[in-house]
């Protein structure tokens, strides 16, 4: 399964779905194809990106089932316009402020699929301190990168460690067999870490070494 793929395939059977950032329009095309949805709102903040969406959709034959809108995020929508958000291929941060620019819309909706490239922890953070639950995640492979896949809804979620951010609590709790290839990697780069930090001597980067090692130590518990 691509990131693409897995994307689509978090999004339950709903009427309207909104691809915001929909670039080349795929998402909308297997999210039509698939018969996931009946309409889909494919938004776009520029118009090069727009008008890729809107020809790649003519040429598949779907465009009389999709509703064009160039703006940013989900300034775009009415509350409760769409049963299904996707937000994907973007920065964390930058998803974040989607959410919280339009933060009615975005508490009104069924699903939020949300598809971060960057700064995974900060977007769970975020989703947890303004009135979301995380649902679901998946985690996917694709050219040597691992990307997470967030199901989220307006609701309550507090995680009682708070190293959950940073590692799927649910992935990890599914014994997901990428994600535990994930947690190995990210423990080979904090040992690195630590041992390049060793290498100085430097006794002001004591406090750092034994903060990594703590993380490595309560990480390799949670797949004990
Ligand atoms: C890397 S593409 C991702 C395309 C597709 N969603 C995917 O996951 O493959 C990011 C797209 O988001 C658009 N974008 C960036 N900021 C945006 C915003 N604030 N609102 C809507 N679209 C935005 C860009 O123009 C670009 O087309």
């Amino acid at each position: 399964m691509n990131r693409l793929e897995c994307i689509v395939s978090m999004v339950e059977k709903c009427r309207t779905a909104a691809d915001i950032g929909t670039d080349h329009g795929y998402v909308a095309e297997m999210l039509l194809k698939e018969g996931i949805c009946d309409k889909v709102i494919a938004t776009d903040l520029n118009e090069g990106p727009l008008k890729r969406a809107m020809e790649h959709l003519s040429r598949v034959k779907l465009k009389d089932k999709c509703d064009f809108r160039l703006g940013s995020g989900l300034t775009v929508l009415k509350e409760g316009e769409a049963d299904a958000i996707i937000i994907a291929g973007m920065g964390g941060d930058l998803i974040s402020t989607i959410l919280e620019t339009s933060k009615d819309v975005a508490l009104n909706t069924d699903q939020l699929i949300l598809q971060p490239m960057t700064a995974v922890e900060s977007l769970r953070r975020y989703l947890a301190e303004s009135g979301f639950a995380i649902l679901d995640e998946k985690i996917v492979k694709e050219y040597n990168h691992y990307y997470f896949v967030i199901k989220a809804k307006k609701g309550f979620m507090k995680y009682d460690d708070p190293i959950f951010y940073e590692i799927s609590k649910i992935l990890t709790e599914k014994r997901d067999p990428l994600m535990l290839e994930y947690i190995n990697k990210v423990l080979d780069t904090n040992k690195n870490i630590i041992t390049n930090l060793e290498k100085t001597g430097k006794v002001e980067y004591n406090e750092k070494i034994e903060k990594l090692r703590k993380k490595n130590n309560k990480i390799k518990e949670l797949i004990k």
